[in-house]
């Protein structure tokens, strides 16, 4: 438990992993513009600096092959912001191609990245998060909805999403608010960084802004949101 009692009006401190990403840089610009106290982790050293003077904010670096590395996250973010309120894992690697041209090392590297990491950071939060908490993780509409030449993609989104989904009911009485965010598909240029792979034909892209609105409505959410589920079109 974090030794600074949260006040209930103070801004929720909060840890963004992939600070160094489009959507989980943009997530902790807007949290930031809120007022909310940010710590970032991420894995280009240069951009997580830059970041880092941008929102006047502590970072560390990660890498999500180092699981003791993502696991100690939520410490140093404790330690640097007075306690934590929240984590947003917003990593993540996407492959495409027919399942059988998928590598078994493709398919370890995206359980590697979009499951295994996450669930450490994630994990190793919980006993360190002010009570209610939040936990946000950006799996993807895939999670529910499975892509064809992007099996490996899809599962291990819907490995992450299945874990989410145990968790919040482990810890439904502390109030701990779990967001799956089942994000449309967003261009960010993400399958164009594909490790394997060129994408099929991908649906139209929600807007950028719209698509951090949902990741940020996960920390703040209005009466009036659909939700982190709400779903949109697949794709990455
Ligand atoms: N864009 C979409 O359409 C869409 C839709 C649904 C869900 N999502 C999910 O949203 C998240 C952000 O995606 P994005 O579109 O913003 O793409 P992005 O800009 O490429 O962000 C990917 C992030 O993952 C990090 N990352 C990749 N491999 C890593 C590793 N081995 N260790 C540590 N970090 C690693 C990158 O770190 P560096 O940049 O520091 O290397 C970057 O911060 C991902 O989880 C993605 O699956 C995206």
């Amino acid at each position: 438990m974090p030794d600074v009692p949260d006040a209930s009006n103070a801004p929720p401190r909060l840890l963004v992993v992939g600070a160094t990403g489009v959507l989980g840089g943009a997530a902790a610009d807007a949290l930031a513009r809120r007022g909310d106290a940010i710590f970032l982790a991420g894995r280009d050293r240069e951009r997580l600096a830059s970041a880092a003077r941008r929102l006047k904010a502590g970072s560390a670096p990660c890498d999500a092959y180092d699981l003791d590395g993502m696991a100690a996250l939520p410490r140093l973010a404790a330690e640097a912001m007075g306690g934590l309120d929240g984590v947003l894992v917003a990593i993540g690697a996407v492959a495409f191609g027919p399942a059988e041209e998928t590598s078994a090392a493709v398919t370890e590297h995206l359980f590697a990245v979009n499951t295994l990491a996450p669930i450490a950071v994630l994990s190793a939060a919980l006993p360190l998060l002010h009570p209610p908490g939040t936990l946000a993780a950006t799996t993807g509409v895939v999670a529910v909805r499975p892509q064809p030449r992007m099996a490996a993609y899809s599962a291990s989104k819907a490995a992450l999403s299945a874990w989410l989904t145990a968790v919040a009911a482990e810890r439904r009485r502390t109030g701990l608010s779990v967001a799956d965010l089942h994000l449309p598909h967003t261009d960010t240029g993400l399958a164009g960084r594909a490790v394997a792979g060129s994408p099929p034909p991908l649906p139209r892209a929600a807007p950028l802004e719209e698509t951090v609105d949902r990741i940020v409505a996960a920390f703040h959410p209005e009466p009036s949101a659909g939700g982190p589920s709400a779903g949109g079109p697949p794709g990455t």
